[in-house]
């Protein structure tokens, strides 16, 4: 009797230690592979830069792709696809589909999602310009903030509720400590109408969540992102002055540009001059689709806010420094006052990526230099070149 007693709670230790877990974990690894090779993915904003990298990952990993952008920011010739998106299927060998769709538009936005049946949206559709953002308030809340929710609308009534947002660290405004964590107060110093609509797109997402438990939802707060893929046939192709420092470095060393202006050489940083965490492009890329990998796991539910950066920053002149080495040439720059609404340092604790995600950046910053190069190079007035 003591003996078989015994046994029994042997079989009992057995069943809650070994093959409960062993299940769950199948369970768990079963459905990710699942979604894997058979889930299609639709895209908003899939012409522009981070966008366009993020869908060769998802195509070299078997998903299928539906794009929809209203060419806003991102070339065409007229003809049927984007110049990124015709680029993206000669590096990959793949097709994506591809609508010329805005998303504050409803009704098209609905005809996308009864054509294909999605099983999640990754969400990088936005404009993104912090100065011009600062003139024309109301352009960014229609299509960033308004845009968002037809969107988050659309999805639901086509029964849609998986969701990759593509936010900034700029919810953080000036970081009260750093290195900048998740739990990083938001919304209390975004200065401009761009850095606010993405904290409000966030909030918005939080309380969808919260009315519907079916909603999983993933913000991806970026750093810096700059570089490009390493083929050099896509990069960051900004239409007339470059907003972000990687692009002008590059357009001066090609010629375009007779100087760069570093704004501010009085911060409290080690040389004076901003200090920021750069990733590269293809890191970013590949964080998406470890955040889709994650949002898919059973286990996975309601939203959660995840940096995507390298951990280090580097100062404007760091930038410039590590970039004329790779392009071995000189980068002609002046220092100027400071920009209004620049922080002096920025950079990401990216560990809990590293934890949930599984997910590090690997590309150093000559990685991100050299490629931005090879793209410059090869693309000397971007897309519109070819
Ligand atoms: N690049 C960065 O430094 C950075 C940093 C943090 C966050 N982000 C965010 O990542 C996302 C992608 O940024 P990016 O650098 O690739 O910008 P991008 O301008 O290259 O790409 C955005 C794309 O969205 C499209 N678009 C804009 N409004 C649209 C609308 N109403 N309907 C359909 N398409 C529309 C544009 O044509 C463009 O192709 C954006 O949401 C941006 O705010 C970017
Ligand atoms: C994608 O599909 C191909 C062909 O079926 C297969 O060989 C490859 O391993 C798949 N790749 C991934 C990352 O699943």
């Amino acid at each position: 009797m003591i003996s078989l007693l015994y046994k029994s709670s042997y079989v009992f230790v057995l069943f809650y230690y070994a093959v409960i877990p062993l299940g769950y974990l199948t369970k768990w690894w079963v459905t990710v592979e699942k979604m894997k090779g058979n889930s299609t993915i639709l895209v908003t904003g899939g012409s522009g830069y981070v966008g366009s990298h993020t869908i060769v990952e998802l195509l070299k990993n078997n998903y299928t792709v539906i794009v929809l952008d209203n060419l806003v920011n991102s070339y065409s010739d007229g003809g049927c696809k984007p110049e990124a998106l015709k680029r993206v299927e000669e590096i990959t060998g793949e097709t994506v589909t591809f609508y010329d769709v805005d998303i504050t538009d409803r009704a098209a936005l609905d005809k996308v999602f009864k054509n294909h049946k999605i099983d999640a949206v990754m969400h990088f559709a936005a404009l993104k310009a912090v100065g011009e953002s600062v003139r024309i308030p109301l352009k960014y809340y229609q299509n960033n903030v308004g845009g968002s929710a037809i969107l988050l609308e659309v999805m639901a009534c086509n029964g849609v509720k998986n969701m990759v947002f593509s936010s900034s660290a700029t919810v953080y405004g000036d970081p009260q400590f750093l290195p900048i964590t998740e739990s990083h107060p938001t919304g209390q110093g975004c200065t401009n109408p761009y850095g606010k609509s993405k904290y409000f797109v966030e909030e918005i997402m939080k309380d969808v969540c919260t009315a519907d438990p079916d909603w999983k939802v993933i913000l991806l707060r970026y750093f810096n992102p700059v570089g490009a893929h390493e083929s050099g046939l896509i990069g960051e192709d900004p239409s007339g002055i470059p907003n972000n420092l990687m692009p002008y470095i590059a357009q001066v060393a090609v010629g375009r540009r007779d100087k760069l202006q570093v704004f501010g050489s009085d911060y409290p940083t080690p040389d004076g001059t901003g200090v920021r965490d750069y990733i590269h492009i293809t890191d970013l890329a590949i964080g998406h689709l470890k955040a889709l990998e994650r949002m898919f796991s059973p286990n996975f539910k309601s939203w959660k806010a995840y940096n995507l950066g390298t951990g280090h920053g580097y100062s404007v002149l760091d930038m410039v420094k590590a970039f004329s080495e790779v392009a071995d040439r000189p980068i002609n720059y002046e220092m100027v006052g400071r920009r209004e609404g620049d922080i002096a340092s920025c950079y990401a604790d990216a560990s809990l990526a590293k934890q949930e995600l599984n997910w590090v950046a690997t590309r150093d910053i000559k990685d991100m230099c050299r490629d931005t190069w090879n793209w410059q190079k090869k693309n000397p007035k971007g897309f519109k070149s070819s």
